[in-house]
């Protein structure tokens, strides 16, 4: 398919763009050449996410617009593919602008779908029919895949996003991930240490390493079984990776003292943690099929500061889920001033057809008002962005060192302020922002700033 252009738009969490740098590398390889505008492009492909509805109405207003597009370029092939492709299968076939439906499992099929789609015009679905049922063969395809392309995508310099595991075993009752990409299944350690070998080679410094629950990896090989933690040291051991991190944890003993071991063992192994609570009420915990209390969290949490003293930790809460009253909010509120979060994201409950909770009958009690919904939302951010703003101060005139992502894309320093430079923007590895000034030359490469304003979510400094 030489000369054909593709256009790829990408909505949802890191796996997405994961997959998105998959699919483009296949795509690359097979002779297609990548467009930043839809409208140059002969192929639009829309990696999509199911996680909330609002991720799924943005996808439908686009595709919307890519129909009136078409109304001039009927030859335009328009391929969904991702999360909400898996849910809604054939349903979003029938829309008039879609050709191809590809859902997360099936990507390895995604440059015959879009040569199919191009040559004969056909509509196309490529849904996994039993997708909490996947087989061996199936799983070897999808491995087969991740470890033959995305390496060489442009991610950003010196970064890379590897996956230990696909998919996720833990229904909490809102979720639709389990139901959209599968069960928990791990990657074998030796595919992912060698694909890190290779980000290696190629200079990269820093692999986060990806997973649903990704602190429960485990791996049984010969006599052995690899946790997390031996990947996290295995990885550190890479000659060339300097940084290594590892998200999503979810709050379970699974490994959980090892990991924080290796934190604090290993200069290389970054202190930072996602390990999202989603509520602090033991009653609605419960009713999310949760499996800790609020009490059990918190002490994780002491444990965690105990073995790795300057680590930072964030977390995801959902404010309005069915039944959460002023009293289990308010033990939402505790428990987000005294986990001491780095920073939080907070969502208002969005009813997903198909997950745990609808399948119980119970998905239509949408119970707490979109209001109530939004005001939670603020009251907790407001918490959280105070706590923040404590923990970034205490970053004054000290020196971080961080990983430059690139140039800043918000102006927020003064151009008084910029001299020469251009602003650039990195991380620490306990995952602070930071703005500065300095030579775009440094994207990609470490640098040390000293911090001399704060803001709660990003730190500002002078490169040294
Ligand atoms: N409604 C709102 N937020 C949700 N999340 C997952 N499902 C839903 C839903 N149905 C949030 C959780 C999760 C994050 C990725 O998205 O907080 O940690
Ligand atoms: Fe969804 Fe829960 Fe699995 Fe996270 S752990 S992906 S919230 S089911």
């Amino acid at each position: 398919m030489k000369g054909k252009r593709v256009h790829i738009k990408s909505f949802g969490c890191q796996m997405n763009k994961l997959d998105t740098a998959l699919v483009t590398s296949a795509l690359r390889k097979a002779g297609f050449s990548l467009t930043g505008s839809e409208k140059e492009a002969d192929v639009v492909l829309i990696n999509t996410c199911s996680v909330r509805e609002h991720a799924e109405q943005r996808v439908l207003s686009h595709l919307g617009h890519l129909k009136h597009i078409k109304k001039t370029r009927p030859d335009m092939v328009v391929g969904v593919i991702g999360c909400m492709a898996q849910r809604l299968g054939d349903k979003l076939l029938e829309h008039e602008a879609v050709n191809i439906v590809c859902g997360p499992a099936q990507i390895p099929r995604i440059t015959e779908l879009v040569t199919k789609a191009l040559q004969e015009k056909a509509k196309s679905l490529a849904v996994t029919e039993k997708i909490r049922k996947t087989t061996e063969k199936q799983n070897q395809t999808l491995e087969k895949f991740e470890s033959a392309y995305g390496i060489e995508d442009e991610q950003i310099p010196g970064q890379a996003f590897v996956r230990a595991m696909r998919g996720c075993n833990n229904f909490c009752a809102y979720c639709i991930v389990p139901y959209v990409r599968g069960p928990a299944v791990c990657r074998p350690p030796q595919a992912i240490i060698e694909q890190i070998k290779k980000l290696a080679d190629q200079g990269v410094k820093q692999v986060t390493l990806l997973g649903q629950t990704v602190n429960s990896y485990k791996y049984r090989s010969g006599q052995r079984t690899y946790c997390l933690a031996d990947l996290l040291v295995m990885a550190s051991d890479i000659k060339g990776i300097e940084w290594v991190k590892f998200v999503t944890s979810y709050p379970s003993e699974e490994f959980f003292d090892q990991i924080l071991q290796v934190m604090a063992d290993s200069p290389k192994v970054c202190n930072y943690l996602h390990l999202p609570a989603q509520s602090g009420s033991d009653k609605i915990l419960r009713a999310m099929n949760r499996r800790y209390s609020s009490r059990w969290y918190l002490e994780l949490l002491d444990k965690a500061r105990a073995v790795v003293p300057d680590i930072a930790i964030a977390g995801d809460f959902i404010v309005g889920f069915p039944g959460e009253s002023q009293d289990d909010f308010a033990a939402t509120v505790e428990m987000v001033k005294k986990a001491r979060y780095k920073n939080c994201f907070i969502f208002k409950y969005s009813p997903r057809p198909g997950t745990r909770l609808w399948r119980a009958g119970k998905g239509l009690e949408d119970d707490v008002g979109a209001e109530v919904k939004q005001k939670r939302n603020i009251e907790l951010l407001a918490v959280q962005e105070k706590v923040s703003d404590e923990l970034s101060r205490a970053f004054l005139g000290k020196e971080v060192k961080v990983l430059v992502e690139g140039l800043s894309k918000k102006p927020h320093l003064n151009a008084a302020d910029s001299g020469d430079n251009p602003q650039l923007v990195g991380r620490t590895a306990t995952d602070y922002i930071v703005v500065f000034n300095g030579p775009e030359s440094l994207a990609g490469r470490f640098a040390k700033a000293k911090i001399t304003r704060t803001s709660p979510l990003t730190l500002f400094g002078e490169l040294i």
